[in-house]
C-alpha cells in the first residue's frame, strides 16, 4: 500500500535492527486519513469474503478496525488487556506472551460479542512473532465463530508471526511488510511494494 509505505520512510523511526516507531500516526497520535484508507484497502483485499465482526486487541489494533468496520458496515470487538469494571466473569480467554516485551498477559473477550454465527476478520497493528494473534484466534475458536483472515497494518517480515500463520494456513494480508531495519533503514519486501 504506497500511502502506507511513504508515511513509514517519512515518519518511521528505526530504533534498532528489530523496533520499528510509528507513533506519529499508528501507535500514539493517530492520522485518520490514512486509517481511513487502510480501512478502505482492508475491505477490498477480504472483498470475497462475508465479515460480521472485526475482531481485534486494545489499544493501536482499534484505529484501524473501526475504519473497516465502518467501511463494511461491521462491529468492531476488541480483546481487552486489562480487567475492567464493567466486564463479566462470562468471557472467552486467552494468555498472549510478548517477546519482546518478556511478559505474558491474559486477553480477554467478553461472551455475549462473539458466536458460532459470526465470520471474523481479525485486525492488528503490527505482526512480529504471531503471539496476539493467535490469542485471537484462540478466543475465535472458544466461540465456535469462523476466521476467513487476518489483517495486518505492519508485518515485519524477519520475524516469523506471517510464516507460521501462513504455514497454519492462515490467510494473512499484510498492508506493509518490512523486510529488514538494518543499518537504520526500513527496507519493504517487494510483494507490499505492488
Ligand atoms: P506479537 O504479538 O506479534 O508476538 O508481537 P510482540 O509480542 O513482539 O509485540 C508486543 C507489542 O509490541 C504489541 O503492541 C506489538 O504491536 C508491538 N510491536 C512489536 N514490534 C513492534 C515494532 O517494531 N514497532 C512498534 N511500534 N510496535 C511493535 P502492544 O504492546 O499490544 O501495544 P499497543 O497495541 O497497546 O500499542
Amino acid at each position: 500500500m504506497k500511502l502506507l509505505h511513504d508515511k513509514i520512510m517519512q515518519e518511521g523511526k528505526v530504533l534498532s535492527s528489530s523496533v520499528l516507531k510509528v507513533d506519529s500516526f499508528l501507535n500514539h497520535q493517530i492520522d485518520p486519513m490514512l486509517m481511513k484508507e487502510i480501512g478502505h484497502e482492508f475491505a477490498n483485499r477480504f472483498s470475497d469474503q462475508v465479515i460480521t465482526k472485526v475482531l481485534t486487541i486494545e489499544s493501536s489494533g482499534i484505529a484501524p478496525s473501526v475504519m473497516l468496520g465502518l467501511e463494511i458496515g461491521a462491529p468492531v470487538v476488541f480483546a481487552r488487556k486489562r480487567k475492567s469494571l464493567t466486564l463479566s466473569d462470562n468471557l472467552f480467554s486467552s494468555k498472549v506472551h510478548s517477546f519482546t516485551k518478556n511478559e505474558t498477559n491474559d486477553i480477554s473477550v467478553s461472551r455475549s460479542f462473539l458466536n458460532e454465527d459470526d465470520n471474523v476478520l481479525i485486525i492488528d497493528d503490527f505482526l512480529a512473532n504471531g503471539e496476539a494473534v493467535k490469542g485471537l484466534l484462540d478466543i475465535a475458536a472458544q466461540a465456535g465463530a469462523h476466521v476467513v483472515g487476518v489483517g495486518i497494518v505492519i508485518e515485519k517480515g524477519f520475524q516469523n508471526g506471517g510464516k507460521l500463520l501462513r504455514e497454519q494456513g492462515v490467510r494473512v494480508e499484510s498492508l506493509a511488510i518490512v523486510d529488514s531495519l538494518e543499518d537504520g533503514k526500513v527496507t519493504f519486501a517487494p510483494e507490499a511494494d505492488a
